[in-house]
């Protein structure tokens, strides 16, 4: 028999995503601040490792708004985002061009996760989840924020370094 799935589902399916993902993220951040080597990077990536908790927090407030229990379902996508950026750490370790790399892999961290926050939040107004658009929306604040923070760190120092030869 077919089973009758909606956007309650898709809406659920999709918050145990990003709920794996910032739990994967926030592993991954301080080890990026442990790689980078600028003292600039290092910061923003803790800072950001904070907010992450913060995020996870306002995501167990959702669940508990939907009445449903706290859960992650494994997302392939930050995995292997993840594991890309792993690559780059070893690869280009003690490199002029590591933090560069280090950059951009946070920045498909962070467009990852504004792709999912972007969505929740259209579904949640969808669904009529008025109290879950807010913490969503807090979320994705942060992450976009600190896309931009990347951006700057890239365009002011790391990209440049990385053109020299150490
Ligand atoms: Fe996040
Ligand atoms: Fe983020």
């Amino acid at each position: 028999m077919a089973i009758t799935k909606t956007l309650d589902d898709l809406f659920l399916d999709t918050l145990k995503d990003i709920y794996f993902a910032e739990k994967q993220i926030l592993k991954a951040l301080p080890k990026m601040a442990r790689a980078s080597q600028s003292e600039e990077g290092k910061a923003g990536f803790l800072q950001h490792r904070d907010e992450t908790q913060g995020q996870i927090e306002r995501l167990e407030q959702v669940f508990e708004i939907l009445g449903k229990s706290t859960r992650g379902k494994t997302c392939e996508a930050i995995q292997g985002i993840i594991a890309e950026g792993e690559e780059i750490m070893e690869e280009f370790k003690g490199s002029p061009a590591l933090d560069a790399g280090l950059i951009s892999s946070a920045q498909a961290v962070e467009h990852y996760e504004i792709a999912r926050y972007g969505t929740l939040i259209a579904w949640a107004n969808q669904l009529g989840l008025k109290d879950a658009v807010p913490l969503l929306q807090a979320n994705l604040k942060e992450e976009e924020a600190t896309d931009k923070k990347l951006t700057q760190l890239a365009e002011t120092a790391a990209n440049a370094k990385g053109t020299k030869a150490a």
